[in-house]
């Protein structure tokens, strides 16, 4: 989300002369954008802004842009009081405030100014970074922004505001820029993507974008991301079961599997309903991969209900589990309620026992690609391979002469390991 976000802002400043620099010495403009969900991407945060103060103590006519989480959408005096070499604070998913600093104390054409101002508030238009256009294979559309939920645990709610759906025509408007600039693949993005449009005039599905997506020429590939089980349905699953260019993989999060502490979590379901939610994917989308996220350490997170979490996931063997240590985060219910009572050492211990338990899995999971032949999609050359995934979402390596880049080809895949696969063009 956070790099769709940096896009956009980065969009509507080319619009008024700026070209994206690899060096931050050398920028006229430093946009700090920002993650709060744990503790140590909001330390990250802070470390970074605090770096930029020589920069700007140096240098005074270079404006610092913080944006995201951090700064979120509520009041923000206290960070500005904190942090007063900051010259522009913005919201996540903004890049308003920013374009309006910039065109205040620059002055810019007029005609400049307004382009810049309409790609800034999203409507569809959007511009590459101009040294990745026809480079870019992979692009990011925001389809849902913020979220309603409200699981105990988590800050999203607070910092991105309540749950709202861009209309479709300024997806599709996106999709299309996107296409024209080179992108092959899209993903949608929203915290539960499955429930866009349920705010939207004809309430249009996320099957139905999908649907309109498709028909997009240039666009191979789409994704989307993250589901949530209790919004899941048929509808959707028969839209990646049957249209083609709609990847077999599924960003489903179960956070916990024990039923007390999914409870305490507010999540929606037990893990019986998750379980048959997961077999229910397999029986309708054979060959599908399966990512989760877990949080170790809950408030009050006994052994044994650690323990169920483990034997799930040794039950079901997922394609990706994205573990966390439990972050007490101000204002959420879990903070303000529930005492953070699992001890650091003690979720370490739960969440090497995962790590540990999951590169088994997808080690085993892996070892099934051996000698099969998959059409991957290149997106760069990293040293002297060039990286691509398989419709699964699976990182794999291929040395060629030829320039793969946004290329689909057939792969024979000749060496798995956990984290990637390599493989011969056939
Ligand atoms: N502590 C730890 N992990 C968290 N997540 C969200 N909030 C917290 C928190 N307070 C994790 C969840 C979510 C992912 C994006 O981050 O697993 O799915």
């Amino acid at each position: 989300m956070n790099v769709a976000d940096s896009e956009r802002v980065s969009s509507a400043l080319e619009h008024l002369g700026y070209a994206f620099s690899p060096v931050i010495e050398e920028a006229d403009v430093i946009v700090l954008n920002t993650c709060v969900i744990r503790q140590s991407a909001e330390e990250k945060a802070y470390g970074r802004l605090t770096s930029l103060w020589p920069v700007k103590r140096d240098r005074p006519e270079v404006v610092i842009n913080l944006m995201g989480c951090l700064v979120g959408i509520k009041d923000n005096q206290p960070l500005r009081k904190r942090f007063p070499y900051v010259d522009v604070f913005s919201a996540p998913s903004d890049p308003s405030p920013l374009v309006e600093f910039l065109i205040q104390r620059h002055a810019h054409e007029t005609e400049k100014a307004e382009t810049a101002r309409r790609y800034a508030v999203m409507d569809g238009d959007l511009l590459l970074p101009h040294p990745n256009i026809g480079q870019q294979v992979i692009g990011w559309i925001p389809v849902v922004y913020g979220c309603s939920h409200a699981c105990t645990y988590c800050i999203i709610p607070y910092q991105r505001g309540i749950e709202r759906s861009r209309p479709a025509e300024e997806i599709l408007k996106e999709a299309h820029s996107l296409a024209a600039q080179g992108v092959k693949e899209i993903t949608l993005l929203g915290q539960i993507v499955d429930r866009y449009g349920l705010d939207q005039p004809g309430y249009p599905s996320l099957a139905d974008l999908l649907k309109q997506l498709s028909e997009i020429e240039g666009i191979e590939r789409l994704r989307f991301l993250t589901s949530h089980p209790n919004w899941m349905n048929d509808e959707l699953l028969n839209c990646v079961a049957e249209l083609p260019k709609v990847m077999p993989h599924i960003e489903i999060p179960n956070q916990s599997g024990d039923d007390q502490v999914l409870e305490a979590m507010k999540r929606g379901y037990t893990t019986e309903q998750y379980r048959e939610l997961v077999q229910r994917i397999r029986a309708r989308i054979p060959g599908v991969s399966i990512a989760s996220d877990i949080i170790v350490g809950f408030p009050g997170e006994t052994e044994t209900q650690f323990q169920n979490t483990y034997n799930l996931l040794e039950e079901l063997k997922l394609d990706i589990v994205h573990l966390a240590r439990y972050s007490s985060r101000t204002g959420t219910v879990s903070e303000r309620l529930l005492v953070d009572d699992v001890s650091d050492d003690e979720k370490w211990v739960r969440f090497r026992a995962l790590e540990k338990l999951q590169e088994k899995i997808i080690r085993e999971i892996h070892a099934t690609y051996l000698n099969t032949t998959v059409l991957i999609l290149f997106e760069e050359k990293v040293k002297n391979r060039w990286k691509g995934r398989t419709p699964t979402n699976k990182l794999v390596f291929v040395e060629s002469e030829e320039n793969l880049i946004g290329q689909i080809r057939p792969v024979r895949i000749r060496w798995t390991g956990p984290w990637s696969m390599l493989g011969n063009l056939e």
